[in-house]
């Protein structure tokens, strides 16, 4: 495949009759009617054709059509696999990176393990990485992305749980300090701030404008299918406090998610979270019953760390791994010297304080310099040789840029990942463990 001078109209022969290109304005319901089918759980799913129809439409702020390919069959005209990559922005520890999102990655039964999904990667990849995207990322099936290039290195989906059963009923007499309602316009810029306050707790983190809040919780779902639904918290008098994020689903795992959970600047978190969470428990019966499920257990989705795990570890019984994000970073060196601000400012407030040196790390496929000057910080592309002082294999270096793994971590597991002592000193103080969690751009 010719991928270097594609545009939106550049069309792939895969054989068979089979033909790959970017979709268009006319595809829009053909795919929302595809991806409904193929990616619903249990028939087909409204939510995904309706987000499907947002994601493909050339209203939304970054994807639309030309970030999404289908395969059709010529015989029949019919779609037959299909995905998007939506770009958006992230932050590294504060300083901004634009990512692609593959999402929506499916195929016909009857047309799966023709390598219909490979070729559409290799499209969108190509077309990503001219964008200028730093890094690529998926919550995807187990293992199947590390075939294109992705290592799990960021963390999803973990966080803590509450068993309903347990949860403090109000005593006789008390009533509840605290009431709950749906998030309107007006609350937009308390939200965001609660938001902002999480993403600064991150290290790998998403932010979203005013104009993305409104747009999926106002603007795009119709009410009856949204993917979750934003709470206020407030006094019995009326006065915000707090906000959650919940889904209208149970998740993967059978539970009922809570994806957001944050209040003001001095409310005090374990005043508030009794009534919280008697809140949610009914929220989650609502959404049981209507999956004809018992009473789920309700999983505070928020990863490894939260202040509301420490404001109340008595509710908190079980600790739920986290999944991951899957990571492509075709360019690692350039990627460093995007984030060196930030490996500058770690190095400063360390040991290592006015070390100057150069590490040659191999990812036995590739490999980079890394560079310290007087405390500044460098990195170039490098062909592994005998001379490296660290190895990772292949892909493993994003659990540690991204904080998920330690080099100890990593060391641990992988026999082939190794560090001679200098390397180690460097490694350990550049890439420390850190806490994410991204709630991307949908
Ligand atoms: C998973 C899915 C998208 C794969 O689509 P596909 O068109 O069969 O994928 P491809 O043939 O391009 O797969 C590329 C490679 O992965 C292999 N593969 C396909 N499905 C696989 C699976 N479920 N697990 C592991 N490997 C798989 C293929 O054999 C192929 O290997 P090869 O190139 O060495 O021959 C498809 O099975 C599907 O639509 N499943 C239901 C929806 C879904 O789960 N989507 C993913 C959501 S994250």
């Amino acid at each position: 495949m010719i991928l270097e001078q594609q545009d939106t109209t550049t069309t792939y022969n895969l054989g068979d009759g089979l033909r790959l290109r970017f979709a268009t304005v006319d595809d829009i319901e053909p795919l929302a009617q595809f991806n409904g089918r193929i990616h619903g759980d249990h028939g087909f799913s409204e939510f995904i054709a309706q987000w499907t129809r947002e994601f493909a439409s050339p209203s939304h702020p970054t994807c639309g059509p030309e970030w999404v390919t289908l395969v059709e069959d010529t015989s029949t005209g019919q779609v037959v696999s299909s995905m998007c990559l939506i770009p958006q922005t992230w932050t590294f520890d504060g300083i901004p990176f634009p990512v692609g999102r593959p999402e929506a990655v499916g195929t016909d039964p009857a047309y799966r393990r023709r390598g219909l999904v490979r070729n559409q990667f290799d499209v969108l990849h190509a077309k990503s990485d001219r964008a200028g995207h730093m890094a690529q990322g998926i919550t995807g099936i187990p293992w199947y992305y590390r075939q294109f290039g992705y290592a799990y290195a960021i963390d999803l989906d973990g966080g803590r749980c509450v068993y309903p059963a347990l949860i403090p009923a109000l005593k006789d007499g008390e009533t509840e300090a605290y009431r709950f309602r749906l998030m309107t316009l007006d609350d937009v810029p308390l939200v965001m701030e609660l938001y902002d306050r999480d993403c600064s707790r991150s290290l790998v983190a998403c932010p979203r404008s005013e104009a993305e809040w409104r747009r999926t919780n106002f603007d795009v779902m119709p009410p009856a299918v949204p993917y979750s639904l934003l709470t206020i918290i407030e006094t019995t008098e009326g006065r915000a406090v707090g906000v959650t994020r919940t889904g209208r689903e149970l998740s993967w795992r059978g539970m009922f998610p809570v994806r957001m959970f944050n209040v003001i600047e001095g409310q005090s978190l374990r005043a508030v979270l009794p009534s919280v969470l008697r809140w949610l428990k009914t929220e989650a019966e609502t959404v049981a019953s209507a999956q004809q499920k018992p009473v789920p257990t309700i999983h505070f989705e928020l990863g490894e760390q939260h202040p509301a795990f420490e404001a109340m570890p008595e509710v908190f019984h079980k600790i739920i791994p986290s999944y991951a994000w899957y990571m492509r970073v075709t360019d690692v060196p350039k990627f460093l010297n995007h984030i060196a601000p930030v490996l500058e400012g770690r190095l400063a407030q360390s040991a290592l304080k006015g070390f100057s040196g150069e590490i040659k790390v191999s990812e036995y496929v590739r490999g980079f310099k890394l560079k310290i000057e007087q405390g500044k910080i460098s990195a170039e592309a490098w062909t592994p040789d005998d001379s490296d002082q660290a190895m990772f294999p292949p892909y493993t270096f994003l659990q540690l840029l991204f904080g998920r793994r330690s080099l100890s971590d990593l060391r641990y597991m992988f026999p082939d990942c190794r560090a001679e002592d200098e390397a180690v000193v460097v490694f350990e103080t550049l890439f420390p463990r850190r806490y994410s969690n991204v709630m991307p751009i949908g």
